[in-house]
């Protein structure tokens, strides 16, 4: 199997895409096996949050080539990639990418459905779909903006060349660099801080900064607001505010 699925202590699931004779490029196979993943790990109440990593060499080359060098416009709308993104897109809860080596093309879009980005001092992301002729299919021209503004972005989209780990941390597209052996450590060390968070705390913070960021100003503050007032009727915000006046360490639920 190409990519593993390991539930680890801490309320952590651990993804790893392993296809390093292709350079872990994703195919049907890979797409689907995550979208499987995504959808059971989504509803699994004991797995708070997720790391998505490539092997200790790279993170993925992107779309597989070999795919789709022959297809026609309709086989690609036959094969509705859409459906296999959707559930990385809708996933509730924070998800870290850990990368390592090549996140290239559809490897870049799938780091960008994470939360978080850690990657190793070695790390290449880069979006190199113009060098062979189509354009990023799976939002490389959206969220690659909104990540780090028009003028970064487009230089990484009409040159095609990848950019560095320390400059993809400057620019804001990464979260954190690290030491290229210590890359999936450190994102499972945040994993498990962020899973023994209040959960549905962390769900909703998810949720207000990817939708928030498409709405005006306005409708975003009033969602905030909203959402704000109802975690006053969770568990996890009575205990937290409760131990933090006795002065001692909280238990959350994720009620
Ligand atoms: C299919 C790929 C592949 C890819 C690498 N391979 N990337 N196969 N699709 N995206 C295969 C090679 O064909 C080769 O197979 C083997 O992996 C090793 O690749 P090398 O190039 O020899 O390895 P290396 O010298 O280490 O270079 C690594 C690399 C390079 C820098 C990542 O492989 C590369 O540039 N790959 C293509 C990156 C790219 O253009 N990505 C965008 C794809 S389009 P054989 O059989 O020869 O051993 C895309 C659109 C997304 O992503 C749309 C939304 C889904």
């Amino acid at each position: 199997m190409d990519v593993k699925l390991e539930r680890l202590p801490g309320q952590v699931a651990c993804i790893r895409i392993d296809r390093p004779e292709a350079r872990n490029a994703l195919n049907a196979a890979v797409r689907e096996r995550l979208a499987e993943i995504f959808i059971e790990i989504a509803q699994d109440e004991t797995v708070h949050c997720a790391v998505l990593a490539g092997t200790d060499k790279v993170f993925a080359a992107g779309a597989d080539i070999k795919a789709m060098a022959t297809a026609e416009p309709v086989d690609m709308m036959l094969r509705a990639g859409e459906r296999t993104w959707a559930p990385l897109k809708d996933f509730p809860k924070p998800l870290i990418a850990a990368v390592n080596g090549y996140a290239l093309g559809g490897g870049c879009e799938l780091a960008m459905h994470a939360d978080i980005i850690i990657a190793g001092e070695g790390a290449r992301f880069g979006q190199p779909e113009i060098k062979v002729g189509i354009i990023p299919g799976a939002g490389g021209t959206q969220r690659l903006v909104r990540a780090v503004g028009k003028f970064k972005a487009m230089k990484i989209l009409l040159t095609g060349e990848p950019i560095a780990a320390r400059e993809a941390e400057a620019m804001g597209l990464v979260s954190e660099v690290v030491p290229d052996g210590e890359v999936l450590d450190r994102a499972l060390a945040l994993a498990r801080q962020i899973a023994a968070m209040p959960q549905l705390a962390a769900r909703k913070i998810k949720e207000l900064v990817l939708q928030g960021s498409d709405l005006p100003l306005e409708a975003a503050l009033l969602l905030e607001r909203n959402t704000f007032q109802l975690m006053f009727g969770t568990a996890d915000q009575k205990e937290g505010m409760a131990a933090f006046l006795e002065k001692r360490a909280p238990s959350f639920t994720g009620r």
